[in-house]
């Protein structure tokens, strides 16, 4: 056990935990913040998806001992009360089905607006290629970025 000290949506934590816990599991059994995801736990599925210093990233494969001392914005801290411009597009576009995969799209999808605000469907399908939805809500999640892109250019 080590402790490491985390910035985690804008507030400082400490944690008590073996230098190899995935980040994930640090978020969801340490901090309570559930809206990240274990889907596969082998970087397959994009669910576990957190921004680490503003990029996408896999929280289950992330050790605790890189994680620290950087900044991760899980889905909890991408706005108070859902109102950033991809999540109100999610809303918008009506794009859960289940549910389950939503987190870690919507935080890949923030990830690639923040680094290219005007993508094409190219663009949007390789940023995206690794997060799987089960229920094939792809085609919503396109147009709600196309939306969100909109959005956040005016
Ligand atoms: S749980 Fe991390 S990629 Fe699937
Ligand atoms: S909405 Fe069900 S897995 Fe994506």
């Amino acid at each position: 056990m080590a402790e490491f000290k985390l910035k985690i949506n804008g507030k400082d934590q400490t944690v008590d935990v073996d230098p190899t816990t995935p980040l994930l599991w640090v978020l969801r059994d340490h901090l309570n913040l559930v809206g990240t995801k274990f889907g596969c736990g082998i970087a397959q599925c994009g669910a576990c998806t957190v921004h680490f210093n503003g990029n996408a990233v896999r929280s289950c494969q992330l050790p605790i001992s890189a994680a620290a001392n950087n900044e991760i914005t899980t889905i909890e801290g991408l706005s108070e009360n859902g109102t950033h411009p991809v999540q109100k597009a999610w809303l918008e576009h009506d794009v859960p089905q289940c549910g389950y995969c939503q987190a870690g799209q919507i935080m890949s999808a923030t990830a690639l607006l923040k680094s290219n605000p005007n993508p094409t469907d190219k663009d949007i399908e390789i940023a995206m290629n690794g997060n799987i939805c089960r229920c094939g809500t792809y085609t919503r999640i396109k147009a709600a970025i196309k939306t969100a892109a909109k959005t956040q250019q005016s």
